[in-house]
């Protein structure tokens, strides 16, 4: 209901009468004005003049579900949203809900208490400034074909934060969102399986939006970025969401479709690894060798020193130097 308000106002650039808004949405004035006033404390800036009714004056931008929905809806990813303003994890959330909630829920939150990194890591989640989301998926297929979708996740987010900022954003093997050599974004898959089925997956995506360089803790001033840093001006975090689900949904559909070749093609296209000399640390052990391509379930394909062939499907990379 409160979506539909807003959608009201956004289409009337003048004043809509109380009167008017109730009649159209079949809610009482005394409904109106409280959700209205909810609005408000959304960060809603709405006027609303006695004689003259309510006009929608600024938005925020803050990724809740209305706003969400009016610049994308999709069949599978996103039909159910729900936001926090703050909360532990997106990640945990979806952990939680995962066995009973629809494929394609999104959990976004504004703000993370304990948000997570891969390797144990703690992911920076101020409020006001990024992105933090996690979608879940039942994909029909074994758990050890998951890593195409942090593959498929990886390519949805370069697409759209390049179509979104101009930016020219890379992948890293696995799953790194890369912005001039330093890190702008993360994926941090977690699953619910047994041997041969997936119960549910929980893809989380951090994206550093509109975090100013120098909120970066010192340790990661050197490998950190944001959009808003490199693009020198803000990105706006709801489009930014809303065109990553879009492609989310669309890698989806194709992994689903069993055009996975078309998704590895794109994903070589978007990637900065694939040519390198890398290293990468597997646990406690580290090989280095010239990472040569991605197999399609996602394994990174090494060549070590020997010109023995290493298929490594988890690691950290780093990028030694380039071959090509
Ligand atoms: C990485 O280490 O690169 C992965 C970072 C993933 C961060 C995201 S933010 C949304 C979701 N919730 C979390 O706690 N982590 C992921």
């Amino acid at each position: 209901m409160k979506g539909q308000i807003i959608k009201f106002l956004k289409e009337h650039s003048g004043y809509v009468s109380g009167e008017e808004v109730s009649r159209t949405l079949g809610i009482t004035r005394a409904a109106v004005w409280k959700r209205i006033n909810s609005l408000k404390k959304q960060g809603y800036q709405i006027e609303a003049a006695p004689s003259k009714g309510y006009k929608l004056l600024n938005q925020p931008d803050m990724p809740i579900p209305e706003e969400v929905r009016a610049v994308f809806q999709g069949d599978i990813i996103g039909k159910e949203i729900i936001f926090y303003k703050v909360t532990t994890s997106t990640n945990d959330r979806v952990m939680e809900i995962g066995r009973d909630a629809a494929e394609g829920t999104v959990v976004v939150a504004d703000s993370q208490e304990h948000g997570r990194g891969r390797f144990g890591r703690e992911w920076l989640s101020p409020p006001n400034a990024n992105l933090y989301f996690t979608v879940l998926l039942k994909p029909p297929f074994p758990p050890k074909d998951a890593s195409v979708i942090t593959l498929m996740t990886a390519v949805s987010v370069v697409s759209a934060i390049r179509e979104c900022s101009g930016l020219n954003a890379v992948i890293k093997w696995p799953n790194d969102i890369i912005i001039k050599g330093r890190k702008a974004g993360g994926i941090l898959t977690e699953m619910k399986a047994d041997m041969d089925r997936i119960e549910f997956i929980a893809v989380g995506i951090g994206i550093n939006v509109n975090m100013p360089l120098s909120r970066f803790p010192a340790h990661l001033k050197h490998l950190a970025t944001s959009l808003k840093a490199d693009k020198k001006g803000a990105v706006n975090r709801v489009e930014l969401l809303g065109n990553v689900l879009a492609k989310f949904e669309h890698w989806y559909k194709a992994v689903l479709n069993g055009r996975r070749e078309d998704l590895i093609k794109e994903w070589v296209r978007l990637d900065s690894t694939i040519g390198k000399k890398v290293s990468v640390k597997i646990s406690d052990r580290v090989i280095s060798g010239i990472a040569e391509g991605v197999n399609n379930t996602g394994e990174l394909i090494l060549r070590l020193p020997s010109g023995v062939k290493e298929i490594v499907n988890a690691g950290e990379v780093t990028i030694l130097k380039s071959k090509k």
